[in-house]
């Protein structure tokens, strides 16, 4: 944190900063707080009620109530003030799920090998994000969804005037994941056919997805390498979200110019991503952080500037990006045309 010396605690709480998470991480997969949603329990009740000893179950218990994730009086343990739509399953605004996206086991084996990334100046590890069919993306594109909503609504809004006038809207999907911006435009635009362009193993979960949209009639299979693969089209709106920076300028504007060609002359393309600004690290810290996952876990992946992103879009022949902030995210919608 900018202006705040580095003290003895500071440090110490950031060493052991895994450890919450390995809390957080291990109360959400066990179901400590769906069972705590039924009211105040001993940890001889919970332990019980989940089938583990009761001397873990206490110890964990106790560390959950020292970190704010349960509360602890006269021996029994209930949920804090707050957690009840977060963490536990059923809720809608659930976000339990997320330690299988945030705190996988994949990003951690990724990062332990960090020091050997900053030598290599990218990853080294043997099955990384670029991995074709790597399982990691899978629970991305299951568990996902809930960040994702508030930024697919910002695209579904930002294309809305433009799209109530077009008979077509054939919308191609890059690198979809869930599926869920592609899926909310076709909720949105009732002539919307989405073509939905991932590896095999993850297109499985944008059909759930799509189901519980009510559009999976709507919804088409490009499976594959999205810099292989034959695209189709022409489309209307071409997506390309959260996938850029898994690469270099140079390779990125690659994608965009393999694209380019499958969009109608008067279609748009979207981009969605971190972007780096001018600020000082300190001020705007999550990109930063983001780019370290990103050396760790890709070759020559990191957040990109909002400049880099203009300038691929327009060696990719694409012209006048919109930039739309997403609030209360760190996420930047980028809305542009063909220049031709
Ligand atoms: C961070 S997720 C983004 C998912 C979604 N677009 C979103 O905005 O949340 C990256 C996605 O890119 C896919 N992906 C990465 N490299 C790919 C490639 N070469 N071809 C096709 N899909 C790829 C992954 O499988 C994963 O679903």
């Amino acid at each position: 944190m900018k202006g705040v010396a580095i003290s003895r605690e500071s440090l110490f709480g950031m060493m052991q900063a895994y450890k919450v998470t390995s809390l957080l991480k291990t109360a959400v997969s066990m179901g400590v707080f769906d069972h705590l949603a039924a009211g105040p329990a001993s940890a001889d009740t919970v332990a019980r009620g989940l089938g583990c000893a009761p001397r873990g179950m206490r110890i964990l218990l106790n560390a959950l109530a020292a970190v704010g994730l349960a509360e602890e009086r006269d021996g029994h343990y209930a949920l804090p003030p707050g957690a009840e739509p977060l963490l536990v399953s059923g809720s809608p605004a659930y976000l339990g799920d997320m330690v299988k996206v945030m705190s996988s086991d994949w990003e951690w084996d990724a990062l332990k090998r960090l020091d050997d990334a900053v030598r290599r100046g990218g990853t080294v590890m043997e099955v990384h994000a670029e991995t074709p069919g790597y399982e990691y993306w899978e629970d991305f594109a299951a568990y996902a969804v809930a960040v994702a909503r508030p930024t697919a609504d910002v695209v579904a809004d930002a294309l809305k005037s433009w799209a109530s006038g077009r008979d077509t809207m054939d919308v191609l999907d890059v690198a979809c994941g869930h599926g869920l911006y592609g899926l909310t435009l076709a909720q949105r635009n009732p002539q919307a056919q989405v073509w939905a362009l991932d590896w095999p193993n993850v297109l499985t979960q944008v059909d759930r997805h799509a189901d519980q949209a009510g559009v999976a009639d709507r919804v088409h299979h490009v499976p594959g390498d999205m810099f292989e693969v034959p695209l189709g089209g022409p489309y209307d709106v071409i997506l390309v979200t959260n996938v850029l920076h898994h690469f270099s300028e140079e390779k990125a504007g690659e994608l965009l110019a393999r694209l380019a060609p499958a969009l109608r002359p008067d279609g748009k393309i979207v981009l969605v991503g971190f972007t780096l600004g001018d600020e000082n690290p300190a001020d705007d810290p999550a990109p930063h952080l983001f780019s370290i996952l990103m050396l760790a876990w890709t070759f020559e992946g990191e957040v990109h500037s909002i400049e880099a992103y203009d300038r691929m879009l327009t060696r990719a022949g694409f012209t006048g990006g919109r930039r739309h902030d997403v609030p209360g995210l760190a996420f930047r919608v980028l809305v542009a045309s063909r220049s031709e």
